[in-house]
């Protein structure tokens, strides 16, 4: 929201008032006078009228779990354990999941109660490469390098996939680097070659690596300087 809507929408103030504290840099924005009313602001923005506190900014918190195989990515579901359920933190349920992982892929996920950064590393416009680990029932040939860079038409959606990088670690194995979420898109690009995925682990999300210190189920928060990265 706009600083000046916010400060107008204040009932003790006025929209002519608003401008007024605003012109006169009495307002502050995490600590910094601002006298610009289109600033954008935040649930997670400290405002201050002088010394006098007008929003104590809610803390922005970040998550990095190591999903295990079995565990769903929900907040909630009526059979499995959920990704929140591994979570030990207060006011769990503000949280939510920044790229889900289907119930047997393994790998990192990240949770985080605020929504852009989610959108930011998400959104297939960031273009953010999500680096995948693939394990295949048949062999994997060097034609679906090819093929991968080039797209794969999506039916269902009536699109075609983002170039994908794919490298090739032996016959069965390889990374899959995408810059996009679809529904099982992995699982769906090996399929136009009729080779099962029978194992799928999530490495990076753009500049956040999973903490090879993390056993699968464990986790840790992320730190000011990682979160800042997205
Ligand atoms: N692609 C899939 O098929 N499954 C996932 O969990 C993630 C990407």
């Amino acid at each position: 929201m706009r600083l000046d809507r916010f400060l107008s929408n204040l009932p003790q103030f006025s929209r002519a008032d608003a401008r007024l504290l605003l012109a006169s840099g009495r307002i502050r924005v995490d600590g910094t006078a601002v006298r610009d009313g289109r600033c954008e602001v935040r649930e997670f923005s400290r405002i201050e009228l002088d010394d006098q506190l007008l929003q104590a900014g809610k803390p922005a918190r970040f998550f990095m779990l190591h999903k295990p195989v079995g565990v769903v990515s929900a907040t909630e579901h009526p059979e499995h354990r959920t990704v929140l359920d591994l979570l030990d933190e207060p006011d769990k349920h503000e949280l939510h999941i920044a790229g889900r992982l289907d119930l047997n892929t393994s790998g990192l996920l990240l949770l985080t109660n605020d929504g852009l950064w989610s959108r930011r590393l998400t959104e297939p416009r960031s273009r953010l490469g999500k680096v995948y680990r693939v394990r295949t029932e048949q062999p994997i040939s060097a034609e679906y390098i090819e093929v991968f860079a080039r797209g794969l038409y999506f039916a269902y959606e009536d699109l075609t996939t983002l170039p994908a990088e794919l490298q090739i670690l032996d016959s069965h194995s390889a990374l899959l680097t995408l810059h996009e979420g679809r529904y099982h898109q992995v699982k769906r690009m090996f399929g136009h070659f009729q080779n099962k995925v029978l194992a799928l682990h999530r490495e990076r999300m753009g500049p956040l690596q999973l903490d090879p210190s993390l056993a699968p189920g464990a986790y840790r928060a992320l730190s000011a300087e990682e979160a800042a990265l997205v």
